[in-house]
């Protein structure tokens, strides 16, 4: 088949929007040219549903380096049965971020949820390696060599648990055992031997006892991954913050950057919002807090030469996953990401600029 034939059939008209080229825009400063001339990769969350609005694919183009796909490659959407593998959206996203020159993060091969419902009654500790395994060597082999780097694993730990080493009770490790990191790892490296490949979690990011004891768990669980070996090569910081009146401060997380550097790992911030349920409802006043947390956070990560990616979870706060989760006690909408609704720039953006303008380019070329 042509490569327009199947940009045609595959990618709809997200292809369509690829190929005639993007939509005019407000001139505005692009983030990825700020970004670019520090040699660090700036981007967003992408959803299917997002990128089929015109303005919105334009101002995705307009402002990413990088992109992920919001839920498209995870196990439900990727392997919706057993025998069955679905990617139509996930490749109609990676022509699109290709046609506008954007890397393209993989999102993710192993996690507690979003899985299949089959897979939660298939598992059992017999068949949960192969299961695995074969899943990542599909998924991420389809994609090999497009990948800017794959979160092979999603929260794996969750202190409250109160397993050894702090990991979650998920269906991976029920059925098998701490190893199912290492054997992920393993597997992705296989399947796609270039891409960066990451461990990615949340609730890392704040000056908090809880969230300390999340810094030294993730960086145990980084360590004994090293120590046998497993090929593991950056850690995604989630960064979903929240504002409050007295805002959260970020100086421990000095401390934790640099013993990630002294292992060799680069850095990723994966899925920034800043969630302001708990701020008041005049408008200004949110937006002013919500780019406070922004500009603040991003001038701690950014200090450090092994952080290189920065990305948002979405772009414009219209179908913020923050609505859904939970919704503000006054029925506003949700005010988490650097453009509003109607794809206005808010503080939040000019902050990003800011953040990243401030900042020292990256020292090597490999971003
Ligand atoms: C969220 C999506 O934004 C929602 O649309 C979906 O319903 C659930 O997942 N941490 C992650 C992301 O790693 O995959 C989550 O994305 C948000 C929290």
């Amino acid at each position: 088949m042509r490569r327009r034939e199947f940009l045609q059939i595959s990618a709809g008209s997200i292809a369509v929007t690829a190929l005639r080229g993007i939509p005019q825009v407000p001139e505005r400063p692009a983030l990825r040219e700020l970004a670019g001339a520090k040699n660090l990769l700036v981007g967003s969350a992408f959803s299917f549903a997002q990128m089929a609005r015109p303005e919105m694919a334009a101002l995705l183009a307009q402002q990413c380096s990088i992109m992920v796909c919001e839920n498209e490659l995870k196990w439900g959407p990727t392997q919706p049965e057993r025998d069955r593998y679905e990617f139509e959206h996930a490749d109609a996203m990676v022509v699109f971020a290709e046609a506008h020159g954007q890397k393209v993060r993989g999102h993710n091969l192993c996690w507690h949820q979003s899985n299949p419902a089959w897979l939660e009654t298939t598992i059992t500790p017999g068949n949960a390696a192969a299961l695995l395994r074969q899943h990542i060597l599909v998924v991420a082999g389809r994609y090999r060599g497009k990948i800017h780097s794959w979160d092979v694993v999603n929260e794996a730990i969750h202190l409250e648990d109160q397993n050894a080493g702090g990991l979650r009770n998920s269906v991976w490790l029920k059925n098998l055992g701490e190893g199912y990191i290492e054997l992920a790892f393993r597997a992705a490296a296989e399947a796609d031997p270039g891409a960066i490949l990451t461990y990615n979690d949340f609730g890392m990011e704040h000056d908090a006892p809880d969230q300390e004891r999340k810094r030294n768990a993730v960086l145990g669980l980084l360590r004994g991954l090293r120590a046998r070996g497993a090929p593991v090569q950056a850690l995604g910081i989630q960064s979903h913050l929240t504002a409050h009146l007295d805002p959260p401060r970020f100086h421990e997380l000095h401390g934790f950057l640099k013993e990630l550097g002294k292992m060799g790992l680069r850095v990723f911030i994966t899925e920034m919002d800043v969630d302001d349920r708990d701020l008041p409802a005049d408008v200004a006043k949110r937006d002013r807090m919500v780019a406070g947390l922004y500009r603040d956070y991003l001038r701690t990560v950014l200090a450090h030469d092994h952080v290189r990616a920065v990305l948002t979870w979405g772009l414009a706060d219209r179908g913020t996953w923050l609505d859904a989760y939970h919704p503000r006690g006054d029925g506003q909408k949700k005010r988490p990401l650097p453009f509003d609704a109607e794809l206005h720039a808010k503080p939040a953006f000019a902050a990003m600029c800011e953040a990243i303008a401030e900042c020292p380019a990256r020292s090597e070329e490999r971003v």
